[in-house]
C-alpha cells in the first residue's frame, strides 16, 4: 500500500506573510504524522508564504518562465528553507523523513507536461524512509524554468509509484460549493465548476479548481480535507471530499 499525501502550503506556513511557518498548524501535522502508522508513505509540501511570495515576485508560475538564475535560486531557496524545517521537525518527532528537492528530478517539455524521476524515491520507500518532496521551479523547455506545484507532484508521484491512497491536507476541510458546504463526492470537473472560484491569496499555481482537475486525472482515489481530517485519512479513513473520475 503506497499513499501520497500533500501537506498544502496554507496549513503549514502563514499564507499571507513572507516566509513564516504556522508552528501550531505545523505542530499538529507532524504529531498525527507521528501517531500514525502508515507504510510507504510519500510526503510533498507546498509553497505557501514561502514559494508564492518569491514567485510572484518574478512573475513566475507553472506556464510563465525565467531564465534568470537569481530568480531561481530566490525560489528554491526559500522552498529548501521550508522543506528543511519540515524535515527537521518529522525527524524529531520520530518520522524517518529525507528531503528530497523537484528542482533535480523534474523536468517539463516544450508543452508544459511534467516528467518526475521517481527512482530514487521508490528506493527510499523500500529502504524505511519517508521521502519529503515539495513544490519548486523546475527546468521548462523553451521557457527557462516554471513553477511545479506540489498538486502536480503529487498527481505525477502517484501515477509513477501506482499509489493506492492520495491525500491533499489544504486549509479548507473539501471542496466546497457556492454556500460553503463540503462537497463529498466529485467525480467529473463540469458538476463543480461553478462552485470553483478563483485562490483569494496569491497562488502562482491555480488554486482549487486546477487541484480538482488533476485529482480527478488519477488512476486512484484522493481525498481532500483540512487539518482536522489528517488522523481519519491516516487511519484510512476518507474525511472531507472524495476525488474519483475512474468512472463506474
Ligand atoms: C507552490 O507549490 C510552489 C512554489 C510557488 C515554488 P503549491 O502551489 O503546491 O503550494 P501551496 O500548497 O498552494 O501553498
Amino acid at each position: 500500500m503506497t499513499t501520497v499525501l500533500k501537506l498544502g502550503g496554507s496549513v503549514i506556513t502563514e499564507k499571507e506573510g513572507v516566509e513564516k511557518i504556522h508552528d501550531p498548524r505545523l505542530g499538529k501535522a507532524v504529531g498525527m504524522l507521528a501517531d500514525a502508522d502508515v507504510s510507504r508513505l510519500v510526503l510533498v509540501h507546498g509553497g505557501g508564504s514561502f514559494g508564492h511570495h518569491h514567485a510572484s515576485k518574478y512573475d513566475v508560475s507553472t506556464t510563465d518562465g525565467t531564465h534568470d538564475p537569481d530568480a531561481v535560486l530566490d525560489i528554491h531557496e526559500a522552498m529548501k528553507r521550508l522543506n528543511e524545517v519540515v524535515v527537521h521537525r518529522l525527524n524529531k518527532a520520530g518520522v524517518p523523513a529525507v528531503p528530497v528537492h523537484t528542482l533535480s528530478t523534474a523536468s517539463r517539455d516544450a508543452e508544459g507536461a511534467l516528467t518526475l524521476c521517481t527512482t530514487a524515491v521508490e528506493t527510499l520507500l523500500a529502504e524505511g524512509f519517508v521521502p519529503v518532496l515539495h513544490g519548486d521551479v523546475i527546468a521548462h523547455e523553451g521557457k527557462g524554468v516554471t513553477v511545479v506545484s506540489g498538486d502536480e507532484i503529487v498527481t505525477a508521484l502517484a501515477q509513477s509509484l501506482d499509489a493506492d491512497r492520495v491525500g491533499i491536507c489544504s486549509g479548507v476541510p473539501g471542496v466546497l460549493d457556492e454556500s460553503k458546504n463540503v462537497i463529498t463526492e466529485i467525480t467529473d470537473f463540469e458538476s463543480v465548476a461553478p462552485a470553483l472560484g478563483g485562490s483569494e491569496t496569491t497562488d502562482v499555481s491555480g488554486g482549487m479548481a486546477q487541484k480538482v482537475r488533476e485529482l480527478l486525472e488519477l488512476g486512484a482515489p484522493a481525498d481532500i480535507f483540512g487539518l482536522d481530517g489528517l488522523a481519519a485519512f491516516l487511519a484510512g479513513e476518507a474525511p472531507g471530499t472524495r476525488i474519483d473520475g475512474r468512472g463506474d
